[in-house]
């Protein structure tokens, strides 16, 4: 593993959005798993700036989304699926049948979770997965004490993870209860994997996911066990890391 200090959001995006590049560059019909939230739409401005000025292209980059709300259409603004198309897919020359995310709409869960399932082997797994980290940990919608082992399925969010989504919504109330997401066992399939945190909120996820035990409560502590992490975040977010360690330049951890 290897962990990247940032000075601040923008050099976060900056940095994350470089890895993502490079993936890109060396590889130009990678499979490029991707998250949503805030932590990435920083790094999706600065691929679609990029785009624009000619140095990359999407043309045969394929796209597996994390996670989707269940119940959500993908026209809907609370969607993942929409968020997807504003902050990033809209304005890249990536084929629309080339992006893959859950469908909120299918109400059989283990239609949807075998489907799903199906198109990342089909596409031969993920080079680069994008994921940010929730405050308790979560990676995906992979709430604390779900299984390590899972492939995509659906899962019932927790209040703390409403709590953190309800600022996207009108009310709490309308935040859905249940959502689709890649289990541990796809992201951990995935050959890299591209962390980011900023903020205060991540330093406790942060470091118990790098630092403490592997175990299922901290589902970002499986984490340690993947040979290619690569964490990019910003002092606030390595707050209880950097009191005990010293983080080199070049990422290593001392
Ligand atoms: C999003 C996802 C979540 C978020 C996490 C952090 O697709 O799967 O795990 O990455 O909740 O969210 P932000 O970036 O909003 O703090």
């Amino acid at each position: 593993m290897r962990i990247y200090k940032a000075k601040d959001y923008n050099d976060l995006s900056r940095k994350a959005a470089n890895i993502i590049s490079a993936q890109i560059i060396m590889k130009p019909d990678a499979v490029i798993g991707l998250a949503t939230g805030a932590s990435p739409i920083g790094t999706y401005k600065q691929l679609i700036e990029w785009y624009k000025k000619g140095d990359l292209d999407f043309s045969e980059i394929r796209t597996v989304n994390l996670d989707e709300y269940k119940g959500l259409s993908p026209e809907d603004e609370q969607s993942y699926a929409y968020y997807m198309h504003i902050n990033l897919l809209d304005h890249v020359n990536i084929l629309p049948e080339n992006t893959n995310i859950p469908n909120g709409l299918e109400e059989d869960s283990e239609k949807e979770c075998t489907r799903y399932d199906n198109v990342l082997h089909f596409l031969g797994g993920i080079d680069l997965q994008l994921l940010g980290i929730g405050g308790n940990g979560h990676i995906g919608f992979n709430e604390p004490g779900n299984n390590f082992g899972k492939e995509t399925h659906c899962v019932t969010l927790t209040d703390n993870t409403i709590d953190a989504n309800a600022r996207f919504f009108p009310s709490r109330e309308d935040v859905p209860k249940y959502a689709y997401t890649m289990g541990i066992k796809n992201i951990m399939q995935a050959k890299g994997i591209l962390l980011i945190a900023s903020g205060e909120a991540k330093a406790k996820a942060l470091y118990e996911s790098f630092f403490g035990p592997i175990t299922p409560n901290v589902p970002g502590s499986i984490l340690q066990l993947h040979n290619n992490v690569t964490v990019i975040a910003d002092e606030a977010a390595l707050s209880l890391i950097l009191k005990e360690h010293e983080i080199t330049q070049g990422g290593h951890i001392k």
